[in-house]
């Protein structure tokens, strides 16, 4: 990657492992829509290994990221990572499902990258606006999905529930008079949404 900080043998872990973690041009692409609108309060909604946490952490000034992780293989994983990168000031990771975090939240972000169970985004949104402070982004992973909601690819059985609840997401973040949204061709395609009112 050009121009950010990554920790290139977490990368080759998660490589590796078949840990999915975040492309290389999403990544980038994350770090300068953060660093764009100055924001610092970040949530994370799938940790994986701690790989995008870790990245946030290095790239942003000052940023404090939550994430959630709900494998406690990974989360541990993680907890290792960001240990050995000195960055438990900057990173708290909760052990837990993401809807449980989402609906006991009593802190309000600016930023929240939407990386977890892609089926469940749709049912995260409202708690997610809810969280997020005004002018803040939800910035949504694989919306596109490996081509399967675009139609490139044929939607395979086993994935069919998880397609329909990107499309609702999609059509969701689109036409709420609370979000300013804007889809990006950029690794598995982005959501961009800022909250507007
Ligand atoms: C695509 S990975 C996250 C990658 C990470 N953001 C990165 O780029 O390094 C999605 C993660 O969400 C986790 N996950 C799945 N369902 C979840 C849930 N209900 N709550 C919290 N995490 C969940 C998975 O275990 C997986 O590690």
């Amino acid at each position: 990657m050009t121009n950010i900080k990554i920790d290139d043998k977490i990368r080759e872990y998660g490589r590796s492992h078949r840990v999915p973690i975040s492309l290389d041009d999403t990544l980038e692409f994350l770090i300068q829509t953060i660093k764009d609108n100055a924001c610092t309060e970040i949530l994370e909604i799938g940790t994986a290994i701690g790989y995008s946490a870790i990245a946030m952490a290095e790239n942003v000034a000052d940023a404090h990221i939550d994430s959630i992780e709900i494998d406690l293989e990974r989360y541990n994983i993680a907890c290792n990572n960001v240990s050995i990168s000195k960055l438990d000031d900057h990173i708290t990771l909760h052990n837990m499902d993401a809807l449980e975090y989402l609906k006991g939240c009593q802190k309000k972000y600016d930023f929240i990258y939407l990386d977890g169970p892609k089926g469940q985004y749709i049912h995260y949104l409202p708690y997610l606006i809810d969280i997020l402070k005004t002018g803040g982004i939800i910035f949504a992973d694989n919306l596109y999905f490996h081509g399967m909601v675009t139609g490139a690819i044929p939607v395979s059985k086993g994935c069919r529930a998880m397609i329909k609840g990107l499309h609702k997401y999609i059509d969701a973040i689109t036409t709420d008079p609370n979000l300013d949204t804007k889809i990006y061709d950029i690794g598995d395609g982005v959501g961009v949404s800022r909250k507007i009112k």
